[in-house]
């Protein structure tokens, strides 16, 4: 029988536990990457097609890790003219392409606006044009869909009133647009990604991608008519994987629809961020990928050692007086670095598959 205050005193008995559970912890965790390393590195290709056989409706593409999508590849195509707007207490950036064929609605996620999936220009003076959020935009007005992107009324989204303000925002747009017999679709990254899983459930969308996050489907009621849906993530961020592979489960047993796009890490190269980043020459692209290979950011390969957010590029580059950059570009070559670590970014590489899933989702 146990009695309260028993002779060993239970703040000691936690310390003395503490140094072994932290060795048992690192050796679990070194497990893991070790695990890690050798499912994803070594049998990718084993493991997607396992995912594949496991079910006719799961539609999984591995696509090419290489960005072959240029700053500039949709110049003869489309161009950017948005419309900047006010309402319910925050911006809308959008622009309807000729004789469109479907409305697409974009999320951000923290820290992001609307203006960060347009280039400046006129229309639009204080808009940023980052390299993967103008691609997607560009690639969905080339593909025929009017594009619609709302900033977040804080850092981040949240999933109570803001889901009512966003759907009276784009319900209103629409309407007055007219645009209301078009198929609707949502695309949401990150904290966007779990928006966009929440709103499908306030208002009717043909079918929605959610990147880079697992959405809230464990704490929703799904009804059988939720929208197609489709994960673009990135398997490195092992825990998030595993919560979609969860997810997915849960949208598979109400006969829901459902898709999964991989996102891999691909190496630099000393073209990478001029192919990408509007303003951004060969010369300086080549200039930064040998700062890259010297300062040890990335491998004998040309793949990122860490995260784009872990290397401080902009004090790195204050120090280093031969490279001369707008500090401005700082945050569009942090994006690409964190797409080239493939951890946790917004992506246009799988745009393809993407419109596909929109396309072939559409009635
Ligand atoms: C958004 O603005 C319109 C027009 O001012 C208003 O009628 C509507 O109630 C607002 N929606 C929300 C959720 O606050
Ligand atoms: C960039 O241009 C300068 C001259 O304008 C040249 O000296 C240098 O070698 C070039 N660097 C690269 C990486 O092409």
């Amino acid at each position: 029988m146990l009695k309260r205050g028993s002779k060993s005193n239970p703040r000691n008995a936690t310390q003395n536990c503490s140094v072994p559970v932290l060795v048992v912890s690192l050796t679990f965790m070194l497990m893991l990457v070790v695990l890690y390393v050798l499912v994803f590195q070594t049998d990718g290709e084993e493991k997607y097609t396992k995912i594949k056989s496991d079910s006719e409706k799961l539609s999984l593409a591995h696509g090419l890790p290489n960005p072959k999508q240029k700053w500039n590849s949709f110049d003869s195509l489309v161009q950017f003219h948005p419309t900047k707007e006010f309402r319910n207490g925050t911006d809308l950036i959008w622009q309807v392409p000729e004789s469109p064929k479907g409305v697409l609605f974009i999320a951000h996620g923290c820290n992001g606006r609307a203006i960060n999936f347009w280039d400046q220009s006129p229309e639009c003076p204080d808009c940023v044009g980052l390299p993967e959020e103008r691609l997607l935009v560009l690639h969905a007005l080339a593909q025929g869909f009017a594009v619609i992107t709302i900033s977040s009324a804080r850092t981040c989204w949240s999933y109570g009133k803001e889901v009512l303000v966003v759907k009276d925002i784009i319900g209103w747009w629409i309407s007055k647009r007219k645009l209301e017999k078009l198929p609707l679709m949502a695309l949401g990254a990150s904290s966007g990604g779990y928006f966009v899983s929440v709103l499908a459930t306030a208002m009717k969308f043909n079918s929605i991608v959610i990147m880079i996050a697992e959405g809230v489907f464990d704490e929703m009621d799904i009804k059988r008519d939720y929208p197609p849906t489709l994960f673009v993530h990135m398997p490195k961020d092992f825990s998030r994987q595993q919560k979609i592979d969860e997810h997915l489960e849960i949208l598979k047993e109400k006969g829901i629809d459902v898709g999964v796009v991989e996102c891999m890490e691909f190496p630099l190269s000393p073209n990478t961020l001029s192919d990408r980043i509007p303003g951004v020459d060969q010369n300086l692209s080549g200039k930064l990928f040998e700062f890259f290979k010297e300062k040890g950011f990335i491998d004998q390969s040309g793949y990122m050692r860490r995260d784009g957010r872990a290397i401080k590029l902009k004090k790195a580059l204050d120090e280093k007086k031969t490279i001369l950059l707008d500090k401005r570009l700082v945050h569009h070559i942090v994006e690409e670095l964190n797409l080239a670590f493939a951890y946790h970014e917004m992506t246009s590489i799988h745009s393809d598959q993407i419109f596909k899933w929109f396309e072939s989702h559409m009635s």
